[in-house]
């Protein structure tokens, strides 16, 4: 397994998957072949070819960076990426979303920043991350469900747009809320999950340059079932701290109360962090299943990223705060 930051002579991702393959969607899907497209098909329950056309639907992003974050591992193909989702305000099939979600406009779209900080507003999109900010970055992404993938995320890190907002001193965690508006987001009729889903990070999770702020995949805008137009990416963490579709930034002193550990503090805790020595009380975290492969692989201290992250959590009992 390899991880590097990307430096001015690192490997490029183009290096590892050419690009011009992911980009070209029809190479893309001869080039990984009946296997992955069989993987694709049974995993979703969808035919392979309804798989493809969807997935060509996504609006390119032109002009980002390709840095940052690198891995050997193989991409996850497209097409399981962006139809085995969890998105349960649109559907709690993992199908379901790349389906329910396909009439959501996430256009105009705006973002309120308040809480502790000194510049707390109301922001659109295109001000609030701009275009020639946006980087690539390769991101193993490992699920509390025991699945996992490898993504190639556009986005910006979170610390460059909180910097701008001035947290306040007494900013110890950031708050995150998705879109609340149960007619353009189906599942949110039902009270499967307490409404809005809110996420949260200790704000030097927030501030860690590993943690992203992504508006894209596979080099195009974001796919509604995958968060549009604006969602959280924390690589070292269960997939559930991963918010979609962000409306709101609060900045508070106290730590907030996550979506799934207000459903079963029992089952979910705050920090959520891949930890293959905590099981979740139903199952091992020990292994994982990456989408796409047979045989399950071990599942690695914060997914792999110790390195770099493991001192946010020097001195911490990592059973009682999971
Ligand atoms: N965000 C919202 N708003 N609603 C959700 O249901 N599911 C979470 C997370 N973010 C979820 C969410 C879970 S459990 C996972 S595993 C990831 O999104 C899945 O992201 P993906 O569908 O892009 O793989």
């Amino acid at each position: 397994m390899l991880i590097k930051i990307r430096k001015d002579n690192a490997i490029l991702a183009s290096e590892i998957t050419d690009k011009s393959v992911y980009q070209d969607r029809r190479q893309f899907i001869k080039a990984s072949g009946t296997l992955a497209l069989a993987g694709a098909a049974s995993l979703a329950g969808i035919g392979a070819l309804s798989v493809s056309r969807e997935a060509r639907a996504g609006k390119k992003i032109s002009g980002y960076k390709e840095r940052a974050y690198v891995t050997d591992e193989p991409l996850t193909p497209i097409e399981d990426v962006t139809h085995y989702n969890n998105f349960y305000e649109f559907s709690t099939d993992k199908e379901g979303p790349a389906v329910m979600a396909r009439a959501f406009n996430p256009h105009p779209w705006s973002i309120k920043v308040e809480g502790e900080v000194g510049k707390p507003g109301t922001y659109q999109l295109e001000d609030f991350i701009k275009p020639h900010t946006l980087e690539e970055r390769i991101y193993r992404f490992r699920c509390v469900e025991a699945w996992s993938m490898v993504i190639p995320w556009v986005g910006i890190p979170l610390a460059n747009v909180i910097k701008r907002f001035e947290p306040t001193s007494k900013a110890k965690y950031v708050e995150m809320v998705t879109l609340y508006d149960p007619q353009r987001m189906p599942g949110q009729q039902r009270a499967v999950l307490n409404w809005p889903y809110v996420e949260g990070l200790r704000i030097d999770e927030a501030m860690h340059p590993l943690t992203m702020l992504a508006v894209g995949l596979y080099g195009e805008e974001l796919p509604n079932q995958n968060g549009a137009p604006l969602r959280l990416v924390v690589p070292w963490k269960y997939g559930f701290k991963n918010i979609k579709s962000i409306v709101t930034l609060r900045f508070t002193a106290q730590e907030p109360k996550n979506t799934w550990q207000v459903t079963n503090a029992r089952e979910y805790g705050f920090y959520a962090n891949v930890n293959p020595e905590v099981d979740h009380p139903r199952w091992s975290q020990a292994r994982e299943r990456r989408i796409g492969e047979f045989l399950k692989r071990k599942t690695v201290m914060f997914n792999g990223y110790a390195d770099e992250v493991a001192g946010l959590y020097a001195g911490m009992n990592l059973h009682k705060f999971f």
